[in-house]
């Protein structure tokens, strides 16, 4: 099975994808993840992919393009896989959908996890990622057990640097203005479904998979 999650910063695609990739025993692919890595590795796409990612801006389409490409092409994506975070233009949707018609492995849907501004804001405010194996918690809906210190590792919870007001607010608009042809995009092709990204992570879960098991 072959899913992109759509939905502003905040909006759960992450923790979604997550939850899907236990479920359905597919890869989790996040750009997002991998040009953090990236970043913290110090390579020189981490360089170039920080210079956009601190203001909140998008990293170019061929740089994320080809990130893309090389990670369908390994062999864990065989069955399928849920991505994260991409599409996010018109130039990536379009040449995505051209590339998996070369590669004969039509998408079976996307979702797009519909969430209230007031909502995502508050959900990024809080979220803490741990510095070490990279869970993910949120101070008001998913704390630590204890204070700062991740459950499973015991690393350093930290926040995401691209979490702040200022920040989030750019990346929203980025995504208000990109996001409206991707979905006239994926709804010309009979392939988007909006969930409702509200309520608890579990309740929005269970649309998700109803979802698909609809399909
Ligand atoms: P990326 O990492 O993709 O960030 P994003 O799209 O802004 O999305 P987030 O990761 O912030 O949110 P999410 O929806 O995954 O939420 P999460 O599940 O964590 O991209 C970062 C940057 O990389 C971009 O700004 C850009 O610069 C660059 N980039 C990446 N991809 C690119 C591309 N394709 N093209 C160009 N540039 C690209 O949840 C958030 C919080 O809420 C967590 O704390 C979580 O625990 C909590 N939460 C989740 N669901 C619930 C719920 N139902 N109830 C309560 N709390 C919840």
């Amino acid at each position: 099975m072959r899913v992109v999650m759509l939905g502003p910063p905040g909006a759960g695609k992450g923790t979604q994808a997550k939850c899907l990739e236990k479920e359905y025993h597919i890869p989790h692919i996040s750009t997002g993840e991998i040009l953090r890595q990236a970043i913290s590795n110090g390579s020189h796409l981490g360089k170039e992919a920080a210079r956009y990612m601190n203001r909140g801006c998008l990293v170019p389409d061929p740089l994320i393009l080809d990130i893309v490409h090389q990670r369908l092409l390994q062999p864990d994506c065989v069955p399928g896989y849920i991505l994260d975070g991409f599409p996010r233009t018109l130039g990536q949707v379009r040449r995505f959908d051209t590339l998996l018609e070369e590669m004969e492995q039509p998408l079976n849907a996307a979702v797009s996890l519909e969430v209230r501004l007031d909502m995502f804001v508050k959900r990024l405010s809080a979220r803490r990622v741990c510095s070490n194996c990279g869970s993910v918690y949120n101070l008001s809906s998913t704390p630590p057990k204890q204070e700062g210190a991740c459950d499973s590792c015991g690393g350093q919870l930290t926040q995401r640097s691209d979490d702040v007001e200022e920040t989030i607010q750019m990346r929203f608009e980025i995504y208000r203005h990109e996001t409206f042809d991707i979905k006239n995009f994926y709804i010309a092709k009979g392939l988007l479904r909006e969930i409702d990204g509200e309520g608890t992570i579990e309740e929005v879960y269970k649309r998700i998979v109803q979802h698909l098991k609809d399909l």
